[in-house]
């Protein structure tokens, strides 16, 4: 790892902590993909920290220390998804105890959490994140153990004030835990501002390439919280392979140049769409009109990310036929990779979805901007 002390994240993340391979001098990691350890005559371990592969993988080691690094937090564990992620925290909640999340927050992880709270018999309420006096009112002093908050939220993109959500945590006696996958730290460490935990759908913006399903925790303090959290990786097995570990570690070293050039065309894309004929609104932190604006340039450092919504004038019917004369941009769901994509989100959510109907949600990639516009501008003719 970097012998180099004070370097900025930007280099840390390129070089991936100057890793060196230490059996090959490699520049670039190993892949582990051994399931097992062998043990010698006297049935002692080769190596006294690996037994079975479900405990963990050598091969985390570079994509754990540098995610840390980038969120200023003294440990990070790799999981098999975002989802999985999350649950080993809601997991490490003990029955009786009562957690807080957003009404709008990613919509799979939050059937899950209704689902999963009422079976385990955890309390769950539900806060308007669009309300800033919401959160103060829902959290139970004494009971709520965890509150669970994602900004910018998927997809109504409401930014939370992190520092005020992890004051209000703290004076309750819980822990606040944020799910910074649309931000990343290129743009926020929630850590800085109070946030016991930073969770990763390393799925989209970290590994930024469309092509593993991955998920990480990281943590301000390594306390029994977190050795709880550590446990039910091994116990349940939530683990990464072997291969999408090292694409991960990859894909984090360009994470920098994918998210300000990703942060850059979302503005420009967002103001030229803004107040277009065809468009009812965009709703994109970027935007000065976006109620999260003014906390957004506070919190947000260097840009306001990738994701946006356009409500388009018209309807269902109408947001689906721009979809459908889209060249450019993708149709699939998903986001954070270095390929532009369209989805109509009240399709993907379905029945029950908070998301209106005449939204269309888009991720920006890394593409040239003004081809990505032009593909817009010929749908909406
Ligand atoms: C904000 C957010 N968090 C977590 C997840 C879950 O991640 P995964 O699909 O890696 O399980 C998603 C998935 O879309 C997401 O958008």
């Amino acid at each position: 790892m970097s012998k180099v002390k004070g370097l900025s994240p930007e280099t840390i993340s390129a070089q991936a902590l100057n890793h060196i391979d230490a059996a090959t001098g490699g520049l670039s990691p190993a892949i582990y993909p051994s399931s097992t350890y062998v043990r010698d005559e006297n049935y002692q371990l080769i190596n006294s920290r690996h037994s079975y592969g479900r405990a963990e993988n050598p091969g985390y080691a570079v994509a754990e220390k540098v995610l840390a690094e980038l969120e200023g937090a003294p440990a990070a564990l790799l999981f098999s998804s975002g989802t999985a992620a999350a649950m080993a925290i809601v997991q490490s909640l003990r029955p009786g105890d009562q957690m807080v999340a957003p009404k709008i927050m990613y919509w799979g992880l939050r059937n899950w959490l209704v689902k999963f709270c009422d079976n385990w018999g955890l309390g769950l309420d539900l806060f308007d994140a669009a309300d800033p006096d919401a959160l103060v009112n829902t959290v139970k002093k004494g009971k709520t153990k965890l509150v669970w908050i994602e900004t910018p939220c998927n997809p109504s993109w409401d930014v939370i004030d992190i520092a005020a959500a992890a004051d209000i945590a703290h004076r309750a006696g819980a822990r606040l835990a944020v799910d910074s996958t649309v931000a990343t730290p290129v743009l926020t460490q929630p850590i800085k501002y109070g946030a016991d935990i930073v969770v990763h759908s390393a799925t989209k913006y970290l590994n930024g390439h469309c092509d593993i399903i991955a998920g990480a925790v990281v943590t301000a303090k390594e306390d029994e919280f977190w050795e709880r959290v550590c446990e039910l990786r091994t116990d349940g097995g939530a683990i990464l392979g072997s291969f999408e570990a090292f694409l991960l570690q990859r894909g984090m070293r360009t994470l920098f140049l994918r998210i300000r050039k990703a942060c850059e065309s979302a503005l420009a894309l967002a103001k030229h769409f803004d107040g277009h004929a065809g468009v009812e609104a965009v709703i994109y932190p970027g935007l000065p009109n976006h109620p999260g604006h003014e906390l957004a340039k506070r919190q947000m450092d260097g840009g306001f990310g990738g994701m946006m919504c356009i409500q388009v004038k018209g309807g269902a019917d109408d947001a689906l036929n721009i979809v459908k004369r889209c060249k450019v941009f993708t149709r699939a769901t998903s986001f954070g990779g270095v390929e532009s994509l369209i989805e109509h989100r009240y399709s993907i959510e379905g029945e029950g979805s908070p998301v209106p109907r005449d939204w269309l949600r888009l991720s920006i990639g890394i593409e040239f901007v003004d081809d990505l516009i032009a593909d817009l501008e010929q749908a909406f003719e």
